[in-house]
């Protein structure tokens, strides 16, 4: 097995194109499994093929998500500055205390649930649609309609008083920025980490309708004041760039396949697949939560030992001929099955089905108010976002 000539980084799209870097589904078509040198220290196993990954995800008991960098051999650093404290972080919890918070949070984000913001959100995107067109293209998308729309309805959800939105955007940003040095990381993580401590403090004294307001209100005694801090704090980040970013790049990706748009645009039926292939052809999180074996694995050809690090690349695996026929062309009229744009197993998403739902109405409604849209840039000048681990965009000029 050979040192890949990359870490697991966000392919850079401008070099690339949509779908996993060259290098990486040439592993996916070769070994299957590379060791990748990683942030922390020790190399990983990096897993490329749909099956792999899927067995890997699907298996908690074997590869676990709690490590800390006192798991690893050697002198091991831990980037991981999601939320600056792992309480609540779902994303770095096992079972049985990964249950027990999952339990807690899954029946606010079902389906059913969902129904019951669509109203909301079906506001949210018309008024936001109200103002491009009263400004007139061209427009940045991205900062217009693709971030803000997320933005606002999760800090709805969370009772992120409105004063504080824009400001909270600017530091989801900063936390997720790779380029950033770690001092400066740290130092948002540790802002981040107040400014939730203040918001869950203020709950405290008056528990709103929102979800904070109902972990206090239905689970304080199940719950530490770290772990809902911590909560509010995970859901902040999941549930901002990533809907946003789906939402600007299923834009340029839809305008560069304009026999798909139309379908998207004109028939109704068409937009619950199509919202599927785009998670799948996307693939925006290039790799979730690294794991850490907790007993010796045979997986995709190799011996994974106790104590390795194990990553896994989504890109590839949704683009996996082995698991789609024709991986590599968009068709939203195909019925997407098992795709992981959303993880897989126990840490698969939690706000997935909200955002479904937000992805559901916001693309239909932006290409039937403007039917002419299209690029106000030539395509090789779109900016993509290259320095951040969910892949993005930074900005989308587009006109009607
Ligand atoms: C987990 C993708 C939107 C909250 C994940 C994972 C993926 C993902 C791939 C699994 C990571 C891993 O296993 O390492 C996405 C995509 C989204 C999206 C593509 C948008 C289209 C959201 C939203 C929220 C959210 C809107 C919150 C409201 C979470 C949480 C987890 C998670 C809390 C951790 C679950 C756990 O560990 O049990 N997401 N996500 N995500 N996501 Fe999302």
């Amino acid at each position: 097995m050979t040192q890949a000539p990359t870490d697991p980084r966000p392919v850079d799209f401008r070099r690339h194109g949509f779908g996993p870097a060259p290098e990486i589904a040439a592993v996916r078509e070769a070994d299957g499994v590379i060791r990748v040198p990683t942030p922390f220290g020790p190399s990983a196993w990096l897993l490329t093929r749909h099956a792999d990954v899927r067995a890997m995800l699907g298996d908690a008991e074997s590869f676990r998500n709690g490590w800390t960098p006192a798991d690893l051999p050697g002198d091991a650093r831990d980037p991981r500055q999601i939320t600056g404290d792992r309480s609540g972080n779902l994303l770095s919890l096992d079972p049985p205390d990964h249950t027990r918070l999952r339990r807690m949070l899954t029946p606010e984000f079902t389906v059913r649930r969902m129904r019951r913001l669509e109203p909301r959100i079906v506001e949210i995107v018309d008024d936001h649609l109200d103002a491009l067109e009263r400004r007139g293209g061209p427009v940045d998308l991205v900062s217009t309609y693709a971030l803000p729309i997320p933005s606002l309805v999760i800090c709805e959800l969370l009772g992120v008083p409105p004063a504080d939105r824009d400001e909270f955007q600017e530091r989801t940003r900063r936390q997720l920025d790779m380029t950033a040095s770690a001092s400066e990381k740290a130092a948002s993580a540790a802002e981040a980490l107040a400014y939730m401590q203040g918001l869950v403090a203020a709950a405290r004294r008056d528990p709103g309708e929102d979800l904070i307001g109902m972990l206090i209100r239905e689970h304080d005694e199940d719950l530490s004041n770290d772990e809902l801090v911590g909560i509010a704090n995970l859901l902040l980040v999941a549930g901002h760039e990533t809907t946003s970013n789906m939402l600007g790049l299923g834009t340029l990706a839809l305008l560069r396949h304009p026999e798909q748009l139309a379908l998207v645009r004109d028939d109704d039926s068409a937009v619950g697949p199509a919202v599927e292939e785009l998670l799948r052809w996307l693939s925006i999180v290039n790799s979730g939560s690294p794991r850490l074996a907790t007993r010796d694995v045979e997986l995709g050809g190799v011996t994974i030992r106790e104590g390795d690090l194990v990553s896994f690349n989504l890109p590839a695996a949704n683009r996996d001929p082995e698991a789609v026929d024709d991986p590599e062309r968009l068709d939203v009229t195909r019925r997407v099955t098992a795709h992981m744009g959303f993880g897989h197993g126990i840490h698969h998403c939690l706000g997935a089905p909200l955002a479904r739902m937000e992805m559901t109405i916001a693309f239909p409604a932006l290409l039937r108010r403007f039917p002419g849209l299209r690029l106000a840039v030539p395509d090789e000048e779109v900016s993509f976002d290259v320095a951040h681990p969910i892949h993005g965009l930074e900005s989308l000029s587009v006109t009607w």
